[in-house]
């Protein structure tokens, strides 16, 4: 990339892009200028990608998600779809990504698979937004539906792990085999994984089977069931 590129890159991820100057306060000197924008040049190349989301604050984690352009999906999609709840919430439920309705909307879960999820939530006394906060793994559409690639997954995932950050939850659900192999950084079957305790930087993770998946195959909801009743007796020791 050539340097003038790289330089709008950088200032861009900063929000520092354009750089306008107020008329009527005292402009810097063409070299003072100069030097500024090197100074947050250099701390921004630095820096990683993942280190320098894994810094920012809720407003500027919620502002680099909306300008994100960082892979194809944003390309595809309406709007970004950040995450919805309480930002201090114990519970934290985990998706894939955004579908149609959430695209519309802006918020996850939000069409069918969002009703069976409020539903599941209700069946444990929970509520979306009370002590309970959701995401997804991804935080744009992917076309069709299909399954979000491997480098989407790769350019998001600082996002989330940034939420979590923030908000500390008690316990994480993961909600299907894409958000469960996203979060422990391996592939395997949604079946070996359920069922029990898993850990993600030292918060209890339970994996349970996608609520998309269970309106196509309502006879695994008698498995998600126990695998949310493994979620509260985890967070009843928490
Ligand atoms: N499926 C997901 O994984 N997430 C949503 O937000 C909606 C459907």
């Amino acid at each position: 990339m050539c340097i003038v590129n790289r330089e709008e890159a950088v200032l861009r991820e900063l929000n520092l892009y354009p750089l306008w100057q107020r008329r009527d306060t005292v402009a810097p000197t063409a070299t003072q200028a100069a030097e500024l924008v090197e100074q947050k040049i250099e701390t921004a190349s630095n820096k990683s990608r993942g280190q320098f989301i894994s810094e920012l604050g809720w407003p500027e984690l919620k502002t680099m998600v909306r300008d994100c352009t960082a892979c194809k999906l944003r390309a595809g999609c309406t709007q970004t779809v950040f995450g919805v709840g309480d930002e201090k919430a114990d519970w934290l439920f985990v998706g894939e990504g955004p579908g149609a309705d959430e695209d519309a909307l802006g918020e996850p879960f939000v069409g069918q698979a969002g009703k069976l999820l409020d539903n599941m939530l209700a069946a444990i006394k929970l509520k979306r937004g009370n002590n309970v906060y959701i995401a997804n793994i991804v935080k744009c559409r992917p076309p069709g539906n299909r399954n979000p690639e491997a480098d989407e997954i790769a350019q998001c995932l600082p996002y989330l792990q940034r939420q979590i950050a923030l908000i500390q939850p008690k316990l994480i659900v993961a909600l299907g085999k894409t958000a469960a192999s996203a979060m422990l950084g391996k592939e395997a079957t949604l079946g070996s994984l359920r069922g029990k305790l898993h850990d993600y930087r030292g918060i209890p993770l339970i994996i349970t089977y996608h609520p998309a998946y269970l309106l196509r195959s309502p006879m695994e909801k008698a498995k998600a069931w126990q695998d949310l009743c493994l979620a509260v007796e985890t967070m009843q020791k928490a």
